[in-house]
């Protein structure tokens, strides 16, 4: 069932039509669904019934601790990169148990928290890194709980900016490395080893790359345990793609991406640990906007609308797609019309689509981009000095505002004009 769906000829969250929420809120503003966000952990979580997992969203994909906190009630655990997001997923109720920390740069000061809150794992990706961890938990009579994160060497990704398995990637050890770091860390009395991770990419639309890497991992268990180490979990990452609606190759479904695994991890006697990000929030959330301005270029019209690439970036830093459409149903016979949809940042990469042939709109219409619950407003920015957007959450008949717009005022309160260029304005 799709929660974000016409009823009575206009788009609607769950049962909130999207034209009050812009009444009340303003636009542009990111809407979640509820509904959706608990139908995706279900299904994904449900596809590994029977074996021993965990799956740790990856809270980077939507970080807001109203989603977290949504997720945390369905039991999910969470992959954090910084001490913020560590911090997030806490207040958000995750259990610290079920928090894995990923990242190839975790600060010492980072390190430190996630040792007094008691996360499950780190996933180190240097020994350099594992030395600080070490030297970190030993200054603190702790042991730190840990994988390393080894890099199979695997293509996998739909874009050259979120492929992370290749070996000429910054991401991972070495996999010619990874018997010669295991040998380290065990000898290290700050450091526990308790499995092996992986990440390989994002939006990964096959199965092949996984296949290709569960094995590798699979042989690398058995000669780990053979010199000794215990190992009792697998964490694969995430990676697994959603449909956008596009033309491009839809990605296999969760339940055949759990039988995979399944198949083949059912001798490896270890807990498998996901931490799938996009699965999850992707199709959760659109991003809300406004037509401001129908402007008839020379040999195109540009759908200017009140949202822009510091709202949502993905077009404009990986081409990726959003469809686009009206709020409103258009009748039948409603003109068509070809758009190159913009934004208003003085950028030409600030352009959401070109050449969409649609129903006419004109000024003062709402308009939806769809599929932007993931990577939307967690990589949102204020630049040319646009507040971030809000974000709202729909429950049902409810919905409520679970990140604000700051006012101007608020976002200049933190900058400062030093006192060598007079007094304060
Ligand atoms: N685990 C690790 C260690 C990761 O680096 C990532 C994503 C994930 C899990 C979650 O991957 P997912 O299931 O969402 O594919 N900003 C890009 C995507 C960057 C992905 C970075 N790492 C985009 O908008 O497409």
């Amino acid at each position: 069932m799709r929660h974000f769906d016409f009823k009575n000829g206009e788009l609607h969250a769950e049962e909130v039509a999207l034209s009050k929420i812009a009444r009340d809120v303003g636009t542009p503003c990111y809407v979640y669904s509820t509904a959706t966000f608990e139908r995706h952990y279900r299904v994904f979580a449900e596809s590994f019934k029977g074996i021993k997992a965990l799956v740790a969203y990856s809270v980077k994909a939507n970080s807001n601790i109203a989603v977290l906190a949504t997720l945390a009630k369905l039991g999910a655990g969470a992959d954090v990169v910084s001490g913020g997001e560590l911090a997030r997923a806490l207040i958000a109720g995750i259990p610290a148990d079920k928090i894995v920390f990923s990242g190839v740069g975790k600060t010492r000061a980072e390190m430190r928290d996630a040792l007094e809150a008691g996360i499950r794992v780190f996933n180190v990706e240097s020994l350099a890194e594992l030395r600080a961890l070490n030297d970190v938990a030993t200054s603190m009579g702790k042991t730190a709980p840990v994988a390393f994160r080894v890099n199979p060497d695997v293509t996998a990704g739909g874009h050259e900016k979120i492929s992370t398995g290749k070996k000429e990637n910054k991401f991972g050890i070495a996999w010619s490395k990874a018997e010669s770091a295991y040998a380290e860390a065990a000898s290290l009395p700050g450091i526990q080893i308790v499995g092996v991770d992986v990440h390989i990419g994002s939006q990964i639309d096959q199965l092949d790359p996984f296949e290709a890497a569960i094995r590798k991992v699979g042989d690398l268990i058995k000669t780990l345990r053979a010199q000794g180490h215990k190992i009792e979990s697998f964490d694969i990452g995430g990676g697994l793609g959603i449909p956008y609606g596009n033309n491009a190759k839809t990605p296999p479904p969760p339940s055949e991406y759990g039988a995979l695994v399944k198949r083949l991890t059912a001798n490896m006697d270890v807990e498998m640990i996901f931490e799938p990000g996009r699965m999850i929030a992707g199709n959760s959330g659109i991003l809300l906007s406004e037509v401001l301005y129908v402007k008839e270029g020379e040999d195109r019209n540009f759908l200017i609308i009140d949202a822009a690439m510091n709202d949502l970036l993905r077009p404009a830093l990986y081409d990726a797609y959003h469809d686009i459409e009206g709020v409103n149903l258009p009748p039948r016979d409603a003109p068509q019309n070809t758009y190159d949809v913009v934004g208003p940042i003085c950028e030409s990469g600030d352009t959401f689509m070109k050449g969409r042939e649609m129903p006419q709109l004109s000024a003062g219409d709402l308009v939806v981009l769809h599929s932007a619950g993931a990577y939307g407003a967690a990589q949102s920015s204020q630049y040319n000095t646009r507040p971030l957007i809000p974000e709202v959450l729909v429950n049902g008949s409810e919905f409520a505002v679970i990140r604000e717009r700051p006012s101007i005022a608020e976002i200049l309160k933190s900058e400062h004009i030093p006192h060598w260029l007079g007094p304060k304005l």
